[in-house]
This record gives structure tokens, sequence and C-alpha cells, in this order.
């Protein structure tokens, strides 16, 4: 007998839902409280089909990775004809024309300093790739800089470099011991410029720091903390002083959601290192770039083999993900992308205002870049992902139709852009009847 029909009900009769509580941890999720997971069966545009009939807007993205809609026939087409020629080859000592043409098209449309693509497979490789890039950069050059500062609040992932360079939360608190030293400064939000300015200047008098690494403009996971782009110019401006290599972690602002394809183009410093993931295959399947200036790539060029990058995964720039991030940059650069990143940031402005009229009482803050909007809702708990609103709300819009997972008591929308102006109607009617209904 095999050991899963000992614990699996196999019957045919058994639900989706039920076979999947059986065999499945999900991320992210208390397994004994946590309901059934909703089988989705079907996606098309911004509406996901579920088991028993019932629709729902994704006015998240599917964690934020979905630009142009579900199950995009171009991207379909695009990856279907990659699969029937190259599936995947081995990244070392081998090329091929995806990778080389996603590369060369990448290069064109990020910051001119940035002149090297290295592939991984998500948000959080591209993490750690960027951070031994900027390690071993200071390594090779026998240079002993070690330190590294990140905000307080960060998110940039799961893994243990990633973690450790995230804001110490719930999330990271058991595996603290295992965490490399971060020296963390206040987010530059509105108000704590100087402060946060302050702070990072201190930190750098020493001269032994290797990094600074930031989301650019927006705190994704931390709860979309946004602040300027003044603001965060100011604290490169004083990296660049101090020799510090800057590492923007784009992999949720990346390819659109700020309104420009990424949120540095509203600086003027430019990063020496970027980490993209997420929507870079328009939110099909798995990849990740990170990028790099030429001076941290020249750091690895030796004839001493030990001064080489050594880092690589199984899938490596798998031409497959590669073809569909080609087919996702076509659809990016098409001129109704744009005129959908101005559309929905219309429609945002009109709510925001509209909240602000109506709701005064019951809303502490609004935040708005590009195509993400947040709202923060006034309440008694503290603002923790883990609090009991939290879960009352997501079960309430979901309840109604629309995916939305807030981030403790922020609301928010990162709608794919082919979001229609009805369906982005229906999730702030959504929003407003939740507004109702709390005290
Ligand atoms: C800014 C940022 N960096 C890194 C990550 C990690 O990406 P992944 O979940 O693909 O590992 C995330 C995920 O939400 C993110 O928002």
């Amino acid at each position: 007998m095999k050991k899963t029909e000992s614990l699996v009900n196999n019957s045919p009769s058994t639900s989706i839902a039920q076979q999947d509580q059986d065999t499945i941890w999900h991320p992210y999720t208390q397994m004994q409280t946590a309901g059934l997971a909703i089988p989705i069966v079907k996606a098309k545009a911004a509406t996901l089909y579920a088991e028993d009939g019932s629709t729902y807007i994704d006015a998240i993205s599917s964690w934020w990775v979905n630009l142009y809609g579900h199950s995009h026939p171009y991207i379909a087409k695009k990856v279907y004809e990659q699969l029937l020629n190259l599936e995947h080859v081995i990244f070392a000592g081998f090329t091929h024309p995806p990778a080389v043409h996603l590369s060369r098209r990448l290069l064109e449309i990020l910051p001119n300093n940035q002149s090297k693509i290295f592939f991984s497979d998500n948000g959080s490789t591209a993490v750690e790739v960027g951070l031994k890039m900027a390690f071993q950069y200071w390594y090779n050059k026998g240079i002993a800089k070690t330190k590294v500062v990140a905000f307080k609040n960060a998110y940039h992932g799961d893994t243990f470099g990633a973690m450790a360079v995230s804001g110490r939360s719930a999330f990271t608190a058991p595996f603290a011991s295992f965490l490399f030293d971060v020296h963390y400064i206040d987010v530059p939000v509105n108000g704590k410029e100087k402060e946060s300015l302050a702070q990072l200047e201190a930190l750098l008098q020493e001269g032994d720091t290797a990094a600074f690494i930031f989301e650019p403009l927006v705190q994704g996971a931390g709860g979309m903390i946004m602040y300027e782009p003044t603001a965060l110019d100011a604290l490169l401006d004083l990296c660049k002083q101090n020799e510090v290599i800057c590492i923007a972690d784009e992999v949720m602002t990346g390819f659109g959601r700020t309104g420009k394809y990424f949120a540095c183009e509203y600086l003027h410093h430019q990063p020496d290192i970027m980490c993209l993931s997420k929507g870079i295959t328009g939110g099909t399947m798995a990849l990740a770039v990170t990028t790099c200036s030429q001076t941290i790539y020249d750091a690895f060029l030796s004839d001493d083999k030990l001064k080489t990058f050594f880092h690589g995964h199984s899938y490596t720039a798998n031409p497959t993900a590669c073809a569909a991030a080609l087919a996702s940059m076509d659809l990016l650069l098409q001129d109704d992308c744009s005129a959908n990143l101005n559309r929905i940031n219309k429609n945002h402005l009109q709510f925001n205002k509209l909240l602000q009229a109506k709701y005064p009482d019951k809303i502490a803050n609004t935040r708005l870049r590009g195509t993400i909007f947040a709202l923060e809702i006034k309440t008694k708990e503290t603002t923790s992902y883990l609090n009991n609103i939290r879960d009352f709300i997501a079960a309430f819009f979901l309840e109604k139709g629309v995916l939305l997972r807030p981030l403790g008591n922020v609301v928010y929308i990162l709608p794919p852009y082919c979001i229609s102006n009805k369906e982005l109607e229906r999730v702030y009617a959504v929003i407003m009847e939740l507004l109702e209904r709390i005290d």
C-alpha cells in the first residue's frame, strides 16, 4: 500500500478542496484554522472562476504578479511555441535566443547604468543574488566592507539572506538567531526624511557599509508604505558619496506598477543593482533577474577563479519562462498598456477623493502611486498582519466576489492592467460597503 493511501481520501467524489487539505501545506497559512482553499478552475482577464461557479475579481494581481490579465492568449501562444522548440537547457556553457533577446530588451528599458543580467527564479532569489553580488564585490576587491543598511519594515523575501535584510517581524522571529546583522533606518515617509537621512549618515561614518537595499517608493508587504523620490534620492546621494552599493528591490514595483516601467525612473540617482521578478513574465511563470552596472560586473573578471560568482539554479534562464517574459515585454511596450496605467491611476484618484469626502472618520490614511492604491482603516487594534480585523476584511471581500488581501488594517488595490472601469467600480463599491459596516 502506498503511504498516501493511508492518509488521503482518494475517492473520486472527494472535492478538490478536500483533497487539497489532505495533501497540501499552503504558504502563509495557519493550516489548523484555515478554511478549505477555494479551487480555481479557470481565469480570464481580471476574473478568477471557482469550481462552484463563483467568480472573483483579482484586485491584487494574484500576489502582484499578473499584468495584462490571466490566461493571456498572446503569452500562451508564445509559451506553447517555445515549448515545442526548446523547453529548457543548462545555462552554464550554453545559451539560447530567448535569454539573449530578453536580456537585450530589458537593458533597453532599464536605467542606463545597468549593463548585465543574471537570471534566477523568484523575487527572493533575485534579492539573494543581489546581496551576494554586493558582498563579493568588496571581497573580490579585498576591501573589508560588510555592513548592510535596510529600511525598517522592509520585505525582501523568504530565503535567509532576503529575510535578514527584511524588517524583523513575526515572519522572521523563528529564524532571528540565524539572520546576519542589518542596520535599519526609518523609511523617509513625509515628515521622517531628515531623521532617516541622519540615521544613514551616522551609519556610513565608519566607512564599512557594503550595501543599502530598499524597495523604491513603495514598501509592499510592509503595508504599501509610500515615500517620495526626493527623499530616496537624498539617501542615494549619501550612499554614492560613500561608495555604498545601492540595491533596488523592484520585485513588486517593476514593470509599470508605479506608473513608470520601474520606480527608479522617478529618481535622479540610479541603483548599482536591481532585483526584478513577479511581473516579468506577465504573471505566467516563475522567473527573476538581478541586473547590475558594469562596475559591479567588472569586479568579478579575473584570472583568479576564486573571484567567480558561484551562484546558479537548475532552471536558470529557463527558455519557456524567457519566452513568456518576451511576450510580456511586447505587451508592456504597447500604447494601450500605458493608457491603462493612466486610466487606473485616474480612477484611483477619484476614488481617493470620494473616500476622503465620505469617510474621514474611518480612514487613517490613503496612499496612491501609479496603479497602487492603499487605505489604512482606523482601528483600535495594532496594524499587524496577524490581527483579527485583517481576517474579517479578507473574508468579507471574498464573499462579495473580490480578491483583496489586506495587510493588517491596510486595504490595497494592485490590479492587473486589463481591469475594466466597471470592475474597478465594483472593487471600490465593496471597499465602501466594508467602511459602512465598521464602526
Ligand atoms: C519587494 C519584494 N521583494 C521580494 C519579494 C519576494 O518575492 P518572491 O515571493 O517571488 O520570492 C517580494 C514578494 O512579495 C517583494 O514584494
